[in-house]
């Protein structure tokens, strides 16, 4: 997320590019169930090989190869559990986020030091899709915390997160 929590760009897409944040998340998800909306798993189109994806959709025809699609968050949860699976990893976009943080115990996150908004109307801004506010869905303790600079390869310095519920 940047700045302001904004998680995506104004035509969809990750607003940037950074080689660290990618392997971060792909090493997150190996082996995992990871729970998507519809609109991030067709972005992600491709980029599954060692995860299984479980879609968010009310389209009740939607097929997801090597994967499924559910109706809800209780679907995807016991579906991770039938296979024997000790977490669902949540990798948004911004509905599912929202419809999951309530009940997450840990979340990684990285803080991307950029403003997405800058130069866009204050309705476009309003518009792009944003993490919410950990704050406001509990208590949390911070158990890993990673500054990386701006470098050759990544243009923003970020900062990653572990955080628990405590
Ligand atoms: N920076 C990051 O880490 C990160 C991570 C992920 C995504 N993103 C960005 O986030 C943006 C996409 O986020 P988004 O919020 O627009 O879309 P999204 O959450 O990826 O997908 C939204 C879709 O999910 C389905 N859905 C959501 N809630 C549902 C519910 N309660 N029950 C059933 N289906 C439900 C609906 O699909 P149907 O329309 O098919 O019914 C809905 O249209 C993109 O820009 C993407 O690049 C960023």
């Amino acid at each position: 997320m940047d700045r302001h929590r904004v998680i995506g760009g104004p035509d969809g897409g990750i607003p940037w590019h950074l080689p660290d944040d990618v392997a971060h998340f792909r090493a997150a998800a190996e082996g995992r169930y990871l729970l998507l909306g519809r609109r991030t798993f067709e972005e992600m189109q491709g980029w599954f090989t060692h995860q299984t994806p479980l879609v968010l959709t009310r389209q009740e025809d939607y097929r997801v190869p090597g994967g499924g699609r559910v109706s809800d968050v209780a679907e995807a949860l016991a579906r991770a559990a039938a296979a024997g699976q000790n977490l669902l990893l949540v990798a948004g976009g911004a509905t599912v986020f929202a419809a999951t943080i309530a009940m997450a115990d840990r979340m990684l996150l990285t803080l991307v030091d950029t403003d997405v908004s800058e130069g866009l109307s204050s309705a476009q801004s309003d518009a792009l899709p944003r993490f919410p506010d950990p704050a406001a869905f509990g208590d949390w303790r911070e158990t890993s915390r990673i500054e990386r600079p701006e470098d050759d390869r990544h243009v923003f310095a970020r900062t990653f997160l572990e955080l628990k519920r405590s």
